[in-house]
């Protein structure tokens, strides 16, 4: 019988034709895979902030773009904790229970990240903090744990910039009453978040540093939000009529409340200015309208542009650390101003 020459030359072909189509360094099992759509899921600390339905946006966005660029299939859900840590937790069982491949977490309180990255890593689930960013001593606890924010410091610098640069231009159009230093009120965002006190710090900071002094008449902590900012600010303008010569804010919505308590002022009396940091879309118009001097832009696309990435690399590198091994991935600002 020469049949078996032909089914040996057969098997042959067949081993040659696997190895051959497989040969760019995957095994199969690593192709198929890849077919499987990659589960990202996101939980956010509260969806009605205004900068974070922003990177929601741009999270769908930048899923399609990626989906198309890549050829791999995502699946990305995105759930809202609604400022509530109970409900977030409960929302990362739920995840982890269901096999996501990489969980994202805008956690609600920074200081109980330890528990989190503790029942991921328990889980083997990579994990990427994003804009809230957990105590460094616990990010360092796992090397599959990741924070991708903007500096904080980094925005109240440009933030002075701007105020000390129309200072500069014309001296006249802030220190309204020449007295030699602005008189300003301060919005700040919530207590407990990185970017609150290091912002108002350094920013006020880059001011007085650039030799021009200030008087703060008030502060308030608006917690991120519009409304209470609005309500601030009107009770100031009647406590300190015509002496407001800046408004500073944490965040473009707080600003915004700013701008809004301001356009109820009567005709005649002094308007302040108003600088804020994000670049939400009515953070831009305001600045186009010259309602607001100037934001300071973060760009959400770029946020989930990297998310998305990282969540993609992470999966593919079977637990190997990514980059140099440094768990910190800073997106950039940039100075929006007419
Ligand atoms: C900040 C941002 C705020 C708010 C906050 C939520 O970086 O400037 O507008 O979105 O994050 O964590
Ligand atoms: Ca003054």
């Amino acid at each position: 019988m020469k049949n078996w020459k032909i089914y040996l030359s057969m098997l042959f072909l067949i081993l040659a034709s696997i190895l051959y189509f497989s040969d760019d360094g995957q095994s199969l099992a690593e192709e198929k895979n890849q077919e499987k759509p990659l589960k990202i899921g996101v939980s956010l600390y509260r969806g009605d902030d205004e900068f974070i339905s922003s990177i929601r946006h741009a999270l769908e966005e930048e899923k399609l773009a990626l989906e198309k660029e890549t050829n791999r299939k995502m699946t990305v859900k995105i759930l809202d904790s609604k400022n509530s840590q109970s409900i977030q937790n409960s929302q990362i069982d739920q995840l982890v229970r269901s096999d996501y491949d990489v969980i994202a977490v805008n956690v609600v309180d920074r200081t109980v990240a330890s528990n989190i990255i503790y029942k991921a890593r328990q889980a083997g689930i990579p994990l990427i903090f994003f804009n809230r960013e957990p105590i460094q001593t616990d990010l360092i606890q796992w090397n599959q744990a990741y924070y991708i924010g903007s500096k904080a410091q980094e925005s109240g610098e440009m933030q002075g910039e701007l105020v000390l640069e129309q200072y500069r231009l014309a001296p006249e159009t802030i220190d309204l009453n020449r007295d030699g230093k602005i008189q300003y009120v301060m919005l700040e965002g919530e207590e407990v978040h990185q970017d609150s006190l290091i912002r108002t710090e350094s920013s006020i900071k880059t001011i007085v540093e650039g030799g021009v002094k200030v008087e703060r008449l008030a502060r308030g902590v608006g917690n991120w939000m519009r409304q209470p900012s609005k309500e601030f600010v009107r009770e100031w303008l009647e406590k300190y009529p015509n002496q407001i010569e800046l408004v500073m804010s944490n965040n473009d919505e707080m600003a915004i409340g700013a701008i809004e308590a301001l356009r109820e002022i009567p005709e005649g009396m002094t308007l302040p200015h108003v600088v804020g940091i994000d670049g939400t879309s009515e953070g831009l118009e305001a600045v186009d309208r010259g309602e607001m001097l100037g934001t300071v832009r973060s760009d959400p696309n770029e946020y989930a542009r990297e998310m998305l990435t990282l969540a993609k690399q992470l999966v593919e590198s079977n637990e190997q650390p990514i980059g140099n091994g440094d768990p910190y991935i800073w997106i950039p600002h940039q100075l929006y101003q007419k």
